[in-house]
């Protein structure tokens, strides 16, 4: 142990990276960049051929940092899971999605589990970075690597240290954002908070990995309680004549006790809409149902349908029905300024849209092409014509790129689900929430 907190204090200690994408690849650039050498994993050949090319894949990783990191031969990667031995340190970083059910599939947590043990190395550090429910490190992890024969403590290390990375976020990186380490026992927790602090300012070391399993996934259930809150106020808002925008404005001006949330059409990301989940069905092995997270899924996953019914209702009115419509909906990334499909409402819309018997179009400057029930749309090019020719046109991301102005003069009638066009003055626009 004294070996290897030598070797991370001069940054001789080789950092292995299990899982190269939205997470470990910028966290295996952070390492490089610091003067670690780095060895990234993944399964899919075509990324690693990507990374040994320095061309990035991930929006948030520039190719140019990229190939500076690789002229310098601080990171390299490899689909040989043989060469886990040659690391010091490995964080796995690799999905934990749910499965049709929304029960958690730690299946990849596992497999990758079972091939460390399989080449577990006396003194090598194991981080869990991957979300996941409570129990997780200790109950799954644990047992699969000590079948190694080799005993945490003594032989090797383990923690949890749970991503909190924000996808397309300037402000907050992987160094400005505290992060939680919780190791299974002493040694494991302090060669774990050494190993990021070399990369981030701030390390918030806690009891466990169990406490930084909660917290994680309570920071997420945090969130999509609020979304599910403020989405409620919107449709009565729009009952009871208010804007929900005016009113959200009007509670941040209290500069104590409140945080905004905003409506919108349902959530996504690879995060928010899934993680609650971790704990709701790790609470029923407790006889304990999690009824704020099961009450904010029914909220937010009733949104598209909201939604819908709120365009039919603004053509309705303008004389024209749903069925046979051209709608044409701006943005399917899930958020703002990104290129993230993964759960996207947009994608629930526009099938409900569809459903309806709509003819979609949709325009997103970072996603080309989507597979939606139908088929596969391509983005068409925001152009007067296509704008003028959409009976209602859908902001159902508010990418920053979009210019609001051309948009209002230009569509006959626009449903804005962001609130984005907002200081607008065109009687054409509908918006969620009013
Ligand atoms: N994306 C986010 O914003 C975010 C934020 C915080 C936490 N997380 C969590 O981090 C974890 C990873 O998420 P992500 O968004 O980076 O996923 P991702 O799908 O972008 O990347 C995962 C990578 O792991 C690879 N992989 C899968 N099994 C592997 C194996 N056995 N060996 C090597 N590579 C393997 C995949 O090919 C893929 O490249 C998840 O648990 C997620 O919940 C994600």
């Amino acid at each position: 142990m004294r070996n290897l907190e030598q070797k991370l204090r001069d940054k001789s200690a080789r950092v292995g990276i299990v899982g190269l994408g939205y997470v470990g690849l910028p966290l295996a650039l952070s390492f490089s960049e610091v003067g670690f050498r780095v060895l990234g994993f993944d399964i899919q050949q075509k990324r690693v051929n990507l990374v040994n090319q320095g061309r990035s894949y991930i929006a948030d990783v520039s190719s140019d940092r990229l190939s500076a990191i690789r002229t310098k031969k601080l990171l390299e990667a490899t689909t040989a899971q043989t060469r886990l031995e040659e690391v010091d340190v490995i964080c796995i970083c690799v999905p934990t999605p749910l499965t049709k059910t929304k029960d958690p599939d730690l299946s990849y947590v596992i497999q990758e589990s079972e091939k460390i043990s399989q080449h577990l190395q006396p003194g090598q550090l194991v981080v869990l970075e991957s979300t996941t429910y409570p129990g997780t490190t200790k109950e799954v992890i644990l047992p699969i690597l000590e079948r190694s024969g080799l005993k945490v403590g003594s032989d090797f290390h383990l923690a949890y240290s749970p991503e909190r990375v924000d996808p397309g976020n300037e402000k907050y990186g992987i160094k400005n954002t505290p992060k939680l380490v919780g190791g299974i026992d002493s040694q494991s927790a302090k060669l774990a908070e050494l190993l990021y602090r070399q990369v981030a300012e701030v390390v918030v070391p806690v009891s466990c990995p169990e406490v930084a399993e909660m917290t994680k996934v309570f920071e997420n259930v945090f969130r999509i309680v609020n979304i599910a809150l403020v989405n409620e106020l919107a449709q009565l808002c729009e009952k009871m004549g208010i804007s929900v925008w005016e009113v959200i404005d009007a509670a941040s001006s209290k500069p104590f006790g409140y945080m905004p949330f905003y409506p919108g059409p349902g959530i996504g990301g690879h995060c928010i809409p899934l993680d609650p989940y971790f704990l709701a069905s790790k609470a029923r092995e407790y006889d304990f149902h999690t009824r704020f997270i099961e009450l904010a899924a029914q909220v937010n996953e009733q949104m598209p349908y909201h939604v819908t019914w709120r365009i039919m209702e603004s053509l309705n009115a303008r004389g024209t029905s749903l069925n046979g419509a051209k709608v044409l909906v701006l943005g399917v990334a899930y958020k703002k300024g990104v290129e993230d499909l993964r759960e996207s409402p947009s994608l629930r819309l526009i099938q409900m849209l569809q459903e309806k018997g709509a003819t979609v179009s949709y325009n997103d400057p970072h996603i080309s092409e989507i597979q939606v029930s139908k088929g596969t749309l391509a983005s068409v090019n925001l152009t007067e014509e296509i704008l003028s020719s959409a009976d209602c046109v859908v902001i159902a991301t508010d990418h920053s790129c979009y210019d609001l102005e051309q948009i209002a003069a230009r569509s006959k009638l626009v449903f804005d689900t962001r609130g984005t066009t907002r200081g607008l003055n065109h009687d054409n626009i509908i918006r969620l929430g009013e």
